[in-house]
């Protein structure tokens, strides 16, 4: 499929005291690709933070989003069978709440993130793989998307720009297996290809990191996804002008009780486990936030867990999880339909870095097809 990028970038200095030149670059470009949703590549690389562009990013990241649209149109032709490409299969869709700690540190009050302030949210809990039957039982990474509703303001994705909704995706490592937007696509392509050769040489596109990290992704069994703890992995911005940070977050049960893995795993046992916790009680989770501080903490660098020795997770809000019934069929349907995205999002938290930058393309359109084939109405929800 052709791509084509016209780009030129004009570097605006923010402010131009001799001792720092922290500074904003604005891109012009369009990504032209042939699909009906094509998403506008995010237009700030904010350089004070971190950010740094790479060669021809946007250009790739037209082809991650015409590859996998493919892939989905290949593989999902009948309305109501369309599914996400990768965290496919959902292990529960909840209905939760989100409040703000009162007593937050200043440094963090932005955003979302006022002292006190409660939100409604809905969670959708996932295996990692893009097959939507996969056992429960399989090593697997674990996703944890939530939506915060009634959020007011206006949001970054330029077709949800109204919407009143503020999405958190985590996975239940610090890190990913990637940071070059190139070596994304190339892993993908390998991937999906039918030779076998090809995908033998998925480590050395990897490298030995990535390929560890890849391994460690995707090679873990959980006994209950309520008793596990998440991570952004990739940065976003707190805050505004010169007192915005770069930040990571985590989220983590309250609760030290963890279960045993069973010894003979039914094909749907996490969905089990949380539906066995959640008619017993509530539970809750804490929202917690790192700060970039120092030099080894890059924003570009999605492959490295910051250190939490040197910049602790502190925590500033609590996720409660209440009773509920977790088999109904009206959410669970809505939670197939969702699409939860890191750029529905304030602009106080916008989400940093290539891979971030990758995902604004990606999901809007992967997620736009999927309802398209589906045939089912596209609107961000305003309650759970
Ligand atoms: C360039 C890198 C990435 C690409 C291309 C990518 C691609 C995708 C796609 C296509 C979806 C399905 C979206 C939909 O149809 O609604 C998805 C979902 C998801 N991704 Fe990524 N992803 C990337 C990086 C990451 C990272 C760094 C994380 C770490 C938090 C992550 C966590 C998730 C989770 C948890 C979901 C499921 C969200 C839900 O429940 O709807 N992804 N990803």
């Amino acid at each position: 499929m052709l791509a084509f990028i016209r780009s030129s970038s004009l570097v605006l200095p923010t402010r131009t005291t001799p001792k720092t030149f922290p500074t904003l670059i604005f891109l012009f470009n369009r990504t032209m690709s042939s699909s009906a949703y094509d998403v506008p590549f995010p237009i700030i690389i904010d350089e004070t933070l971190g950010e740094r562009l790479q060669p021809n990013e946007a250009e790739l990241t037209t082809k991650i989003a015409d590859t996998i649209e493919s892939v989905i149109h290949k593989e999902y032709r009948e309305p109501g069978t369309a599914r996400r490409d990768v965290h496919a299969k959902a292990t529960g869709i909840l209905k939760a709440h989100f409040k703000v700690h009162e007593n937050i540190p200043p440094q963090f009050q932005s955003g979302i993130f006022i002292p006190g302030k409660s939100y409604d949210a809905i969670i959708r809990l996932s295996n990692a793989s893009g097959n939507p039957h996969q056992e429960d039982g399989h090593a697997d990474g674990r996703g944890f998307a939530m939506k915060l509703l009634n959020v007011q303001g206006p949001k970054l994705l330029e077709s949800d720009k109204n919407a009143t909704t503020q999405d958190f995706v985590f996975i239940n490592h610090p890190f990913f297996f990637t940071n070059s937007t190139e070596s994304y696509l190339k892993v993908f392509q390998k991937n999906a290809s039918d030779s076998a050769l090809q995908k033998l040489t998925i480590p050395f596109t990897l490298g030995l990191k990535g390929t560890v990290n890849a391994a460690v992704l995707g090679g873990g069994k959980i006994a209950n996804p309520l008793q596990v703890q998440y991570y952004s992995a990739v940065p976003y911005q707190l805050g505004l002008g010169e007192s915005r940070l770069a930040v990571k977050f985590s989220i983590k049960p309250v609760s030290p009780i963890k279960d045993e893995l069973p010894n003979h795993p039914e094909h749907e046992y996490l969905h089990q486990a949380i539906k066995t916790t959640l008619e017993k009680g509530e539970v809750q989770f804490k929202f917690m936030i790192q700060p970039k501080i120092g030099l080894n903490m890059e924003v570009e660098d999605s492959m490295t867990e910051w250190s939490e020795e040197e910049s602790p997770f502190l925590e500033v809000a609590t996720v409660t999880i209440p009773k509920q019934d977790v088999d109904s069929t009206e959410i669970q349907a809505l939670g197939e339909r969702l699409s939860f995205n890191p750029w529905h999002s304030l602009v106080e938290h916008r989400p940093l870095g290539a891979i971030n930058r990758t995902r604004k393309v990606v999901y809007e359109r992967i997620s736009r097809v999927r309802d398209q084939i589906n045939e089912v109405p596209r609107e961000e929800p305003t309650q759970a």
